[in-house]
């Protein structure tokens, strides 16, 4: 019976994220704080996007067009709606801003906070399918902590079913002795939600209109209200100032770390020293030394070494590849067997080509580096492509700016780049052709020849 009323309930998701977060200090609203280099808000959003909800709507408030654009940066426009709340008049004003939105409609509405970043999808389910099975008018997430402070308190009547939740301010010396706590998660019939709202009142310790309230005011008119207790503390913490972020952020990378060791057979030499996005992918047998960062969506292949000191930022690593020493890799691509460093820079969408080799004191921007090619040491090569097995001696630079324009550099198969070479773009070096040391090449050079002095010439 239940999975059949389940099926045929959509399911709305609320998230508020209004609110500035006086308890940080900070000039940035709370949900746009990062977490594992992601703002708040966008952890909360792509859990509850998981879900498959009608639709997500996310109250906004403080620096509201800059939450939008964090949400946005991350989700398709049509998956979500914004309601502002132009006073932060506490979290039944916050529900109640959408109310234009979602009051008619016939749906469960699942309420989630912008600040309790770790709650897992699994368990939203759960509820979901407990508030479903038992047509409770509204189902609250609770966990028992040994330290309650600061949170909203559930009491239970005689009997142990719900009674009331009443907020830290307001409770008196018996209700704060409880230790079963409101996560600020819950399901409600939307209906009967938006009914209530309309009589919450703000006469509290905070002058807040709390949504704390309302399943109080189900209960009193005869509806069901269900608990459901979850015993997960971490994912029902909120971020209320930075040394909660801080250790949400050592808690999730914790997390993370140990799925990779598990899951996905990665051996961390210091996981305790390793900072892994949560959204990283690695192949098996590779092997993280310390103080490493992976940042971002980025995926590392298998059978890979990553040495100290090395961060890789939304790039693609294939199988099998060896990065040495304090490596910077952002938005590029290295291919399987291929050498990095140490101390190698990559950005701007550079592709290292399978078994292609870049060494200490080389940047590549926005080049490709051809199959089984070389850079070994202290080289610039931005705007260029490098063709098969060729070699770039030490100190070669693509001269690609003229101070005003970024210009191309070609260079073909088999080419022998002597040390100290400047190619002064743009400028073409084709399959085979030489440099001899401390070359500044103005003009293209044909397959075959050897160039030599400044400026160039060519002989056979
Ligand atoms: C709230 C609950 C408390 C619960 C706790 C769990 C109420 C009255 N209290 O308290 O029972 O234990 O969460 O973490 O609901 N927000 C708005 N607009 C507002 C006020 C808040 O959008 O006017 C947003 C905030 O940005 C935040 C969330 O709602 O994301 C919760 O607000 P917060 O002030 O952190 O509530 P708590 O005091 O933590
Ligand atoms: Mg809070």
């Amino acid at each position: 019976m239940g999975s059949e009323v389940k099926e045929e309930q959509a399911i709305d998701v609320l998230i508020m994220a209004a609110g500035l977060g006086t308890r940080m200090r900070s000039g940035l609203a709370k949900v746009l704080h990062r977490l594992s280099g992601r703002p708040l808000i966008n952890h909360v959003c792509s859990t509850a996007a998981v879900l498959g909800p009608e639709k997500i709507y996310v109250v906004i408030g403080h620096q509201g067009d800059d939450v939008k654009t964090a949400v946005l940066s991350e989700m398709d426009a049509d998956a979500v709606e914004f309601a502002l709340q132009k006073e932060q008049l506490g979290t039944g004003d916050a529900v109640n801003s959408a109310r234009s939105f979602l009051e008619g409609r016939g749906s469960t509405v699942l309420i989630l906070s912008g600040d309790v970043p770790l709650i897992r999808h699994e368990t939203l389910s759960e509820m979901i399918s407990q508030h479903h099975d038992s047509g409770a008018a509204c189902t609250v997430l609770t966990v028992r902590l040994d330290n309650p402070t600061g949170y909203g308190r559930v009491i239970r009547s005689d009997d142990g079913n719900f009674d009331r939740i009443v907020e830290q301010k307001d409770a008196n010396e018996s209700e704060l002795a409880v230790n079963e706590i409101n996560s600020g998660i819950y399901c409600f019939d939307t209906k009967k939600l938006f009914a209530a709202l309309a009589n919450v009142k703000n006469n509290n310790a905070q002058g807040e209109y709390y949504l704390t309230d309302v399943p109080a005011m189900f209960r009193e008119a005869g509806d069901t209200v269900g608990l459901y207790v979850h015993d997960d503390r971490a994912e029902i913490e909120g971020i209320n100032d930075r040394v909660q972020l801080a250790e949400m952020e050592r808690m999730l990378r914790e997390r993370t770390i140990d799925r990779l060791m598990r899951e996905s057979g990665v051996t961390f030499i210091d996981p305790q020293n390793t900072y892994i996005s949560e959204r990283a992918k690695f192949g098996r047998d590779t092997v993280v030394y310390s103080n490493v960062t992976v940042e971002g969506t980025s995926e590392i292949g298998s059978g890979c070494v990553i040495r100290p000191g090395t961060r890789i930022s939304n790039a693609k690593i294939g199988d099998g590849v060896e990065i040495l020493d304090n490596c910077l890799i952002v938005d590029s691509e290295v291919g399987n067997a291929c050498k990095v460093g140490p101390m190698a820079h990559l950005r701007g969408h550079a592709v290292m080509t399978e078994g292609s080799k870049v060494g200490n004191f080389v940047e590549l921007k926005k080049t490709v580096l051809g199959k089984g090619s070389k850079a070994s040491h202290l080289t610039y090569l931005g705007d260029a492509t490098i063709g098969e097995k060729t070699n770039i001696g030490a100190g070669t630079i693509t001269c690609n700016y003229d101070g005003k324009n970024k210009h191309q550099t070609e260079i073909g198969n088999n080419v022998r780049i002597g040390s100290d070479t400047m190619l002064v773009a743009p400028v073409k070096v084709g399959d085979g052709a030489s440099t001899g040391a401390g070359s500044v090449v103005t003009k293209d050079i044909e397959p075959g020849d050897l160039v030599v002095g400044v400026p160039a010439r060519t002989r056979k």
